[in-house]
Formats: C-alpha cells, structure tokens, sequence
C-alpha cells in the first residue's frame, strides 16, 4: 500500500523574493516538498501559474478542492496522478487551481512516494518514462541582459557555456564555473567601472553591447577549454520576443544601433553564430514566427535551433515544428505546462523526433534540485540550470550526487 497520507500548501519566496507555492505531502507518512519556479520572459502560450488571486488563492484551492480528493488514495504515479489534477482543474490551461499548484503537487508527491520507497527520484521518473538513467550536459548562464538584468546591460538575454566532451560530470560543472570566474576577471579589465552586478540567473550583467558581451564569453570559454582540455560551446538565449517592437515590426538591439526586420535579423543572428561558432541558438526569433526558425537552421546546420517560448513545453508545438523543420532542440519547463506527465510527453516529442530536450529552470527558481532528475529520469540531454547563486547550484550539486549513484561519467552527449 502506498496511500496518499497528508496534502498541504504554504507560500514561500522564491530566489527574486517574489511569492511561490510550497507543497508538503505523504505517502504512508513518508514526507516530500516541492516548490515552483516563475518566468519573466513567459511563452503566450504557456499555462496560467496561478488562480486570479496568485499564490494565497492557489493555497486555499489546494486545501478545500484537491486535498480533499487525493488523501486516502492510493499514489498511482505521476502519469495518472497529473492526469487527475487536470481532471480536478477542469481547463485547459490550468487557470482554474494554476499549473505552478499542479506541477508542485504532482512533485511533492513524487518525492514522498520516493521516501516511502527508499528509492530516488530520478529512478521512479525513468521507470515510468522507461528511459536509461543518463547526466545531462549543463548549460551555464554566465553573462545575462534583456528582461533579466537592470537599464545598459546588453538586450540578448542569456550567454551559456556548454561543455561539449567533459569525462564526467563534475568536470563540466566545474567547467562551467571556471567559465564564470575567467568571465569576472576580462570583464573587470574591459569594462572600467563596472563592479561585477549579476542578473537573475546569476550571469554577470555588464554595460555593454551584445557583440562585446559575446567575445568576452567566447574568449572565457576558450581559454578555460584550453587549460582544462574539454571542448566548450558558447550559446545565447536571444529571448526575441523581449526585444521585438511589435509597432514597427523591428527586433531592436539599441546597444548595437540595429533596428532590423525579419530578414535583416536572420542574416545578423547567422553572422552571429558563424562569427562564434555558436553551438546553442534559444529563441532566435518571436513565437510566432517558426518559418524564420527554419531558415536559419538552413544556414546553421551545426548549430542546435531550440525552441523555448515557440513550443512552451507542449507535445503537440514541438511536433509541429519539428515537422516544419524549425527547430532541433527544446526548451522543456515543467511549469510551462503545470505537469510532470505533459512534460515527459514534450521530451517524448523530442527523442523520437531526434530533437535535443534540454531541461530549464526559470529566472525565478527555489533552492529546490527535482529539475536534475527530470533531467536524468527522463532522457534530457542538456540541463540549463545557471551556475552560480544557491538556487542553481543547488541543481549541480544534485546532479553530483545522481553521478554517484549512476556513475559520474555517464554524461549524455549531443552529437
Ligand atoms: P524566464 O526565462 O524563466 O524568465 O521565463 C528564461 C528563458 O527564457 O529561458
Ligand atoms: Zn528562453
């Protein structure tokens, strides 16, 4: 018997001070906690996080609507579970009890099965998803702009690292972090002044333009590879949809003086790319446009195409991009869709369509780590979960940790 024993929410913080949902359940008196993250640069067609009344109304939806149902049964896993919280939410998009309650629930839930078993995490999600226990490869956010950082910082969003061949995992953590370091000390010669702010996934948040900005990510990245002898990718996040004016129809780089259209920003992310040997491009373009997506990979066949706000996490837009050829690699947050059962059915998506799934965290996080063993239990090849700050190296250290049980070299690889 594994039964549901105790279901309950509370508000906490997360790692911009704003309000979250916590979740505490049992199972057979065996405890788990789960908490959500929160975007700031959110896809128009993700779930809605929460009730109209925000995270207090999502606590008091959790404790008269769906505590009453669960407690007493039977944990059925989290493909029937997350199959009822929609049932119990009745929309489809969560708007009724929020995707950021369900999606705590069904892992506060999951970890507590997981206590009262003795078994991780990661090994009950790759059971039911039957994938093999794998580490993912982490992208690291080691420079931030746009909608994560203050006024002056460059408008392109996130500028990752990627260990590309590292012999074991905590080699490329630590790559990731020397990356970071190596970034600290060019900025602090090149840009006079500037006194090491960070944005809010921890990147550095210098003032400068995008092209700067990038070279000294490309020059760190070097040369920690060179001393480290591991092979280490840059990318970028563009996040288009921050840096759209819709009036004009321009994407707008002010620190660059580019206002470009649609084919102008092509032949400029393209250059990009080709000058940095970009081997990660998140979100080149609007959500609404996945034809532009497409040709760009035509001129960047080596690149990895990912689509974050175009897809949201969501089987049926990968499936459909994929078709178009639009993309070769996937943003997947859990809260994007509110479930672990919908998420497992977007990297689903992604493997049989021979796509990349690279498991995120948000611009807001918890110190909470259940994102590395989706990661691992569900077949993601890569891991953006920042570098620095508590909350994201919080998800490194538990990918550490799996290492130890699975073996620390069983690092998935992309190519
Ligand atoms: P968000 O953005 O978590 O602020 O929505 C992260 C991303 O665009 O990848
Ligand atoms: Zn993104």
């Amino acid at each position: 018997m594994a039964r549901i024993t105790a279901l309950s929410g509370r508000v906490v913080f997360d790692s911009r001070g704003d309000k979250t949902i916590e979740v505490e359940a049992a199972v057979e008196g065996a405890v788990g906690r789960a908490a959500a993250p929160a975007g700031k640069s959110r896809g128009k067609r993700e779930v809605e996080p929460y009730p109209p009344g925000g995270p207090e109304e999502a606590v008091k939806i959790l404790k008269e609507r769906v505590a009453p149902k669960l407690i007493g049964q039977e944990y059925p896993g989290f493909t029937k579970l997350d199959q009822m919280l929609m049932e119990i939410d009745g929309t489809p998009n969560f708007s009724s009890i929020g995707g950021n309650t369900a999606l705590a629930v069904s892992v506060a839930l999951l970890s507590a099965y997981s206590a009262h078993r003795g078994e991780p995490l990661y090994s009950l999600i790759a059971q039911e998803t039957k994938q093999e226990p794998g580490l993912p490869l982490p992208l690291g956010n080691v420079l931030g702009g746009g909608k994560h950082a203050g006024e002056g910082a460059p408008e392109i969003q996130e500028y990752l690292a990627l260990p590309l061949n590292p012999r074991t995992v905590s080699e490329a953590v630590e790559a990731n972090i020397r990356v970071h370091r190596t970034l600290g000390k060019i900025l602090s010669k090149k840009v006079s002044g500037f006194p090491l702010g960070k944005g809010d996934e921890g990147g550095y948040a210098p003032p400068i333009s995008v092209e700067a900005a990038l070279d000294a990510v490309v020059e760190a990245a070097q040369s920690v590879g060179d001393a480290m002898g591991v092979k280490i990718g840059v990318g970028l996040d563009v996040a288009a949809g921050s840096i759209y004016d819709e009036s004009s129809k321009r994407y707008v780089l002010k620190s660059q003086g580019l206002y470009l259209d649609r084919e102008g920003f092509l032949s400029y992310i393209a250059e990009l790319a080709d000058k940095a040997s970009l081997v990660y491009l998140e979100d080149p373009f609007i959500e609404d446009d996945p034809e532009a997506f497409a040709a760009l990979r035509k001129q960047v066949p080596k690149t990895l195409v990912c689509g974050d706000d175009l897809v949201v996490t969501r089987r049926e837009l990968i499936e459909d991009c994929l078709r178009r050829g639009a993309i070769n690699a996937a943003i997947i947050k859990p809260n994007q869709v509110g479930s672990l059962y919908l998420t497992w059915l977007a990297v689903d998506a992604c493997l049989r369509g021979g796509a990349v799934p690279a498991a995120s965290h948000r611009s807001g996080e918890t110190t909470d780590a259940y994102l590395s063993h989706i990661a691992v239990g569900m077949g993601c090849r890569l891991i953006k979960s920042g570098v620095l700050g508590g909350e994201r190296i919080a998800k490194a250290n538990e990918l550490l940790r799996i290492g130890e049980k699975i073996g620390g070299s069983r690092v998935r690889r992309i190519s």
